[in-house]
């Protein structure tokens, strides 16, 4: 293997500029610091400010609402590099999204936010070889009547996953996603506390636990890295076994 080779066993992520939406939530900031952790650079981006202050001096803070096209074109002009692209920001709003309008901003938020920065990074990513990190849901696999919008999104970011992937290629960009299971989080809270949703989950669900969002973070180091150089184009899930049951 000649020294500028990728080396397809490495796991490695240090000196990668990894930028995050939705990086003050719970995802986001278990991916920040998974990176961070790993000599990554990380820039965190919310339409809301960390909770506590960042503790890497590799992580800094932009605010940025995905729905923004001209603040996520200024951004993108404003950031010199960019490797990993993962796109976590993201909202529900149970019974609500029957309303057109309702429907409408969260698969502003899901989808179109996704087409948004795909498009405004592509530059960047394809200046360095690098990728981005989409995630899904289990709603990605089938729907729910609570949560029509998030569903339906989260069932095109699987399809756009895989059309980035083969469109994007040419620039040796990949493109992947991710879909969790059952995560601890702020967006899962009303599920969690609602005793007869939560029943059925846990009934079908093999590791019978609301999981911690750093048990998604290995999945998304091992997207970024050459050790998935030849993974593009799928949607992983992490999920304790929910979509095989
Ligand atoms: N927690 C779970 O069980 C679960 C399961 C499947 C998928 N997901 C997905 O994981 C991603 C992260 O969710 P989480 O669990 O960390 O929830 P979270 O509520 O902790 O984090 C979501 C973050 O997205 C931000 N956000 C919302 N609207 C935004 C916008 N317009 N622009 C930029 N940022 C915005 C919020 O401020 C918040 O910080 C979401 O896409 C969510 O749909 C979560």
């Amino acid at each position: 293997m000649d020294s500028n080779a990728v080396d397809p066993l490495s796991f490695d992520v240090s000196g990668k500029h990894v930028l995050i939406t939705g990086g003050t939530g719970g995802i986001g900031m278990a991916f920040a610091q998974a990176f961070a952790d790993r000599g990554s650079h990380v820039v965190v981006s919310d339409i809301k400010p960390p909770a506590e202050p960042l503790r890497h001096e590799r992580m800094r803070f932009e605010m940025l609402d995905v729905r923004d096209e001209a603040a996520v074109n200024a951004l993108a002009a404003k950031m010199e590099k960019l490797d990993v692209l993962i796109h976590c920001a993201g909202t529900l709003v149970p019974f609500k999204e029957h309303q057109p309008g309702v429907f409408e901003k969260i698969v502003d938020i899901h989808l179109f936010g996704n087409v948004r920065l795909a498009a405004a990074f592509r530059p960047h990513l394809k200046e360095r070889r690098g990728c981005i990190i989409n995630i899904g849901s289990m709603y990605s696999y089938f729907g729910n009547g609570r949560v029509p919008a998030y569903a339906a999104a989260k069932t095109a970011v699987m399809s756009l996953t895989k059309s980035l992937a083969i469109a994007y290629a040419e620039d040796g960009i990949r493109v992947n996603a991710i879909a969790p299971g059952w995560i601890d989080t702020e967006i899962s809270k009303g599920g969690q506390n609602d005793e007869a949703f939560n029943a059925t989950v846990m009934a079908r669900l093999p590791s019978k636990r609301w999981s911690p969002p750093v048990e998604l973070a290995g999945t998304a180091l091992f997207l970024a890295s050459a050790a998935s150089s030849l993974v593009n184009g799928v949607m992983i899930p992490v999920d304790g076994g929910y979509v095989a049951s």
